[in-house]
């Protein structure tokens, strides 16, 4: 099967760095289910065939007056066909909730998005994470029983853009505990880089890439070896 790869652009990128960025994406096919995160602004010319248009963010409300939000259904209207949630940069630089990210998952899967569904904590040991990845499903989750949408992306924190990806032997243990428990398809983020991505693939379902996505050429290469 296909393995997934997310490109995580985060803020960056301006109008000139984007049209550039899609041309030399769309300049080849590649071996992979790929989903690129732009900023919102740049949803319109991020539109390809040839890869799941993805937000970063979405409202957790359906619609009307909440200033500076962009909606599910608004996503939908331009063409994303998936979203992020709960990235922990998002659960820690702007405060948001369990509750806030259960609101959004609910909305984006009514409005036929795919979730990409980020947790992940500072790896003290294998158990603790378990047991913090079970308390944030529960609560991430709550009322959700079809996962056939939602991917869960595992990011632990320590080691997103540091240049240090987690040991091997503990992803593949992450991997398998989220996919016996929960069914559903894991995949890794945090520093993957040309050296540690076919490893990383082989261990799990797939990757979300911060850094290494966000120059096209470079993000090329790393494709290119999948
Ligand atoms: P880096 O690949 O820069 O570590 O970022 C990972 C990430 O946050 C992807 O969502």
């Amino acid at each position: 099967m296909e393995k997934i790869v997310v490109a995580n652009l985060k803020m960056n990128l301006e109008e000139n760095d984007a049209i550039n960025y899609v041309k030399v994406i769309n300049s080849k096919k590649y071996n992979v289910n790929l989903f690129i995160a732009p900023s919102n602004i740049y949803l319109e010319k991020f539109k390809s065939n040839n890869y799941n248009l993805t937000a970063q963010n979405v409202s957790s409300y359906e619609d009307g007056d909440y200033t500076g939000e962009v909606s599910a259904k608004q996503l939908k209207s331009l063409g994303a066909s998936a979203v992020i949630i709960g990235h922990s940069e998002r659960r820690k630089l702007f405060n948001e909730t369990n509750e806030d990210i259960n609101n959004k998952i609910k909305i984006a899967l009514e409005n036929d998005l795919i979730v990409l569904l980020c947790i992940g904590s500072d790896f003290k040991s294998l158990s603790k994470e378990k047991e913090y990845i079970d308390n944030e499903l529960s609560k991430d989750l709550m009322g959700i029983s079809d996962y056939s949408n939602i991917i869960i992306a595992y990011e632990p924190e320590l080691y997103i853009g540091t240049g240090n990806s987690l040991e091997i032997e503990n992803i593949s243990e992450i991997y398998k505990y989220i996919k016996e428990k929960y069914n559903m398809k894991v995949i890794y983020g945090g520093s993957v880089s040309l050296k540690n991505t076919n490893e990383i693939v082989n261990a799990c379902d797939g990757i979300i890439v911060g850094k290494m996505s966000q120059k096209a050429s470079e993000f090329v290469k790393l494709l290119d070896i999948l």
